[in-house]
C-alpha cells in the first residue's frame, strides 16, 4: 500500500496531455484543467456530491486521454485530423478511465464527452440519453477549444455569447444553457490561468490523500505509460501495443526480484519506469516520430524529456524517490549523460539499474530503423558500454544472468546494500 492524492497524479498527467492536444488538435494553454474548472462549477451547481464531483474533475481532466493512442493506431498515413471519427478516442478513453480508483461506478463520462443535443455526435444520443457529467464535460471542452478561454481580448465576451446562442439545443441542450448562465458570469471566464484553475479546484474539492494497492498502483501506471507509449510512433510500428515503457517496467520488476526488493520495492521499480519517460508527451512528434538521425538541434529537443519527466512528477508528493530513479535514466557514470550530466558518485544502485534496463530494452526491441538484438548481442553491445565507464558492469551482468536465462531468481550474491 502507497499514500497519495490522486489529484496529484491527475493534475501532474493532465499537463502532459495538454500539450499532446495543444499539439495534434490546437487547443488552448490549460485545457484539461479549465474543462476541468468549469465542470465541476457546473457540477456544484447541480448539486452534485464530493464523490461525483471528483470524478467528473478526474474525467474532465483526462477528456481526450487517448487522443494520442487514437491519432497512433488509426490516423497515421492519412494524417489528417479533419477526418477523425471521433467516436474511437471516446472508446479508448472510456477503457483507458477504468483503469484508475475512481469514486464512483457511473460510468460514460468520457465515452460519451462528443455527443451533441440534436444526435449529430459520434454515438447518435439525445442529451436526455447521455451522461450529464459527459454533457457537462463537452459543453466546456468545446466552449475552450472554440474560444480559447485562456487568452482574454477584446471581443471574447461577444464571442462567447454567440458560440452559445449558437449551439443552443445544436450542441449543448437548453437547460445545460441555462445552468451554464446561471452559473457563469462573463468575467469569471475572463484569464483562465493554470495555476488559478489549480487552486480553485484545490479549493472546492480538497487534498484527500488515499492508501492505494499495489493492483491499483499497477493499473495507473500502466495506464499512463500507455499513453506514453502511444505517443511514440517506434512503439506502435513496431508492435501496435504500448511496448516501451511496460517492457522496461516488467524487466524491471523482474530484477527487483532478482535482487531481493520485497514487494513494496518491486512496485516503486515499476511505477518509476512506467513514468520515466511520461516527458515525450511533450516532446514534438516531429522529433520523437523523425524515422532517420536527428540533427543536433533535434536531439536536444529530444533530450529535454527527461527534464520534462522531472517536472511532470515533481508534483506528485510520495513520489520523491521513484521521480529520482526515473528522471536520472539517461545518465551515465561517466558523466556524458543527461539532463544533469551527473557521475558514478552522484548515481544510486536503482538509477543505475533503472539506466541499464531501459537501455537493454532499447536494444532488443525492434524500432522503425532496425530490428531487435538477441539478447546475446544487447549484451555485448552494453559490456562496451562498460568497457568505456559508462554503465555499471555488475547490473550488466546480473542482466545477462536473468534475463539471458529468464529464470526468476529471487536471490543474489550482488543485491544492493
Ligand atoms: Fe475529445
Ligand atoms: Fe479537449
Ligand atoms: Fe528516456
Amino acid at each position: 500500500m502507497k499514500e497519495i492524492c490522486f489529484k496529484d497524479v491527475l493534475f501532474a498527467c493532465s499537463q502532459a496531455l495538454d500539450y499532446v492536444e495543444y499539439e495534434l488538435l490546437g487547443a488552448t494553454n490549460h485545457h484539461s484543467k479549465s474543462v476541468a474548472w468549469m465542470g465541476m462549477e457546473l457540477g456544484n451547481a447541480l448539486g452534485m456530491c464530493d464523490k461525483d464531483l471528483i470524478d467528473l474533475v478526474a474525467c474532465a481532466l483526462l477528456h481526450d486521454n487517448a487522443l494520442a493512442e487514437y491519432i497512433a493506431t488509426e490516423l497515421r498515413g492519412m494524417g489528417n485530423p479533419e477526418m477523425m471519427d471521433i467516436g474511437i478516442h471516446c472508446k479508448l478513453g472510456e477503457r483507458n478511465i477504468e483503469y484508475l480508483p475512481m469514486a464512483t461506478n457511473e460510468d460514460g463520462a468520457v465515452l460519451y464527452h462528443h455527443e451533441n443535443a440534436d444526435c449529430s455526435g459520434p454515438f447518435g444520443r439525445t442529451a436526455k440519453e447521455t451522461p450529464l457529467a459527459a454533457q457537462i464535460i463537452h459543453l466546456a471542452d468545446q466552449l475552450d477549444v472554440a474560444l480559447d478561454l485562456g487568452h482574454w481580448e477584446e471581443g471574447k465576451s461577444e464571442g462567447i455569447q454567440k458560440y452559445l446562442s449558437m449551439n443552443r439545443n445544436r450542441c449543448f441542450s437548453g437547460e445545460l444553457m441555462d445552468l451554464f448562465w446561471d452559473t457563469f458570469t462573463l468575467s469569471d471566464l475572463s484569464n483562465l490561468e493554470g495555476g488559478e484553475l489549480e487552486m480553485r479546484i484545490e479549493s472546492r474539492l480538497p487534498r484527500r490523500t488515499a492508501l492505494y494497492s499495489h493492483q491499483q498502483f499497477r493499473d495507473m501506471a500502466t495506464l499512463f505509460a500507455r499513453i506514453t507509449d502511444y505517443k511514440s510512433a517506434s512503439t506502435f510500428r513496431s508492435a501496435s501495443t504500448c511496448r516501451n515503457s511496460m517492457g522496461i517496467a516488467e524487466k524491471l520488476e523482474q530484477m527487483g526480484h532478482y535482487y531481493g526488493y520485497d514487494a513494496e520495492g518491486c512496485m516503486d521499480l515499476f511505477m518509476a519506469v512506467a513514468f520515466h519517460d511520461i516527458g515525450k508527451l511533450m516532446v514534438p512528434n516531429a522529433v520523437l516520430e523523425k524515422p532517420g538521425r536527428l540533427t543536433a538541434g533535434e536531439y536536444e529537443i529530444m533530450k529535454t524529456h527527461a527534464e520534462k519527466s522531472d517536472g511532470i512528477l515533481s508534483h506528485i508528493k510520495g513520489f520523491e524517490t521513484l521521480r529520482k530513479w526515473a528522471f536520472q535514466h539517461h545518465e551515465k557514470l561517466d558523466g556524458s549523460g543527461y539532463f544533469k550530466g551527473l557521475s558514478a558518485g552522484d548515481l544510486g544502485f536503482e538509477e543505475r539499474l533503472v539506466a541499464c534496463v531501459d537501455i537493454y530494452q532499447a536494444l532488443a526491441e525492434p524500432r522503425p530503423y532496425k530490428s531487435g538484438l538477441t539478447h546475446a548481442v544487447a549484451i555485448k553491445m552494453m559490456l562496451k558500454m562498460v568497457k568505456k565507464h559508462q554503465i555499471d558492469g555488475g547490473i550488466v551482468a546480473d542482466l545477462d544472468r536473468v534475463m539471458g536465462s529468464r529464470v526468476h531468481l529471487f536471490t543474489n550474491s550482488h543485491a544492493p546494500g
